[in-house]
């Protein structure tokens, strides 16, 4: 069995006390017992993308105790070259990373949209190289080795009026790399703010997308007597578990939970 922390957009340097909530979600994941196998972050890591705030993300999430690593990629609030610096990558092509824990395969993809400075692109897009990259990455597996794939940008609407018109748009071209391989569990996304779950119905055999909702803030529904983004609500995040289906691929089920601030 497999369990992924899973908690994205800790914008840090933005409103909403991002260090007190990153501090609480990782406290609150550190007393698991049995502990959990890896840490993912899916983007939005800095609110500008300064320096400054990646100096303070690395700080923060280093506090993480470990033994499971934590893994991050890149969002549309992310600045390329100061992450990358961060990551330890070069700063001018897509900060793509593949890493493996638990036997199993995680593909960090870069779906940011760089920005001349101090201008933000929002929506999503997989850089052809960056498509390649997966491509290459899953067809050089061991045969049965289980992968997620993990961005920032959901590949599909999901009713957000906030969020669809930035979602990821070229979701067709991720689903033709994701339909020539097998054994991949889920694609693992953030940016929504909002803890839900769809089928990336782009592909032939659609695979779960899940979306832990927002450490730091949430986008509301519509239909909510909130604002849209709002602090007020309590940070998610969730818990992926992996593990054997009757037929012998990968059975995941998902745990969101949301933890009050003290
Ligand atoms: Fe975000
Ligand atoms: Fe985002």
């Amino acid at each position: 069995m497999l369990v992924i922390a899973h908690l994205s957009d800790t914008h840090f340097g933005g409103k909403g006390d991002p260090v007190g909530r990153v501090r609480r979600v990782l406290g609150h994941l550190a007393s698991l017992d049995p502990p959990v196998d890896v840490v993912l972050v899916t983007g939005d890591i800095a609110d500008h993308g300064t320096p400054e705030e990646y100096a303070e993300a690395a700080a923060v999430l280093g506090e993480w105790p470990g033994p499971a690593p934590a893994y991050l990629c890149i969002g549309n609030h992310d600045v390329r070259p100061a992450y990358a610096a961060m990551r330890g990558l070069p700063p001018d092509r897509p900060t793509d990373e593949a890493h493996r824990a638990a036997g199993h395969l995680f593909l960090m993809l870069d779906s940011m949209v760089p920005a001349p400075p101090g201008e933000r692109i929002d929506h999503g897009v997989l850089a052809p190289e960056t498509l390649a990259w997966l491509d290459e990455q899953l067809a050089a597996r061991q045969p049965g080795e289980r992968a997620f794939v993990c961005l920032h940008h959901p590949p599909e609407r999901i009713h957000l009026g906030l969020m669809d018109p930035i979602r990821l748009e070229n979701a067709a071209d991720l689903a033709e790399v994701l339909d020539r391989h097998d054994d991949v569990v889920a694609v693992l996304v953030g940016h929504a703010h909002s803890a839900c779950a769809l089928a990336f119905t782009s592909m032939r055999r659609p695979l779960p997308v899940l979306i832990p909702g927002g450490v730091v803030s949430t986008v509301t529904m519509d239909a909510e007597p909130f604002k849209a983004i709002t602090t007020e609500l309590p940070p998610t995040y969730a818990v992926h578990v992996v593990d054997d289906a009757p037929d012998g691929g990968p059975r995941i089920v998902t745990h969101w939970r949301s933890l009050p601030m003290p």
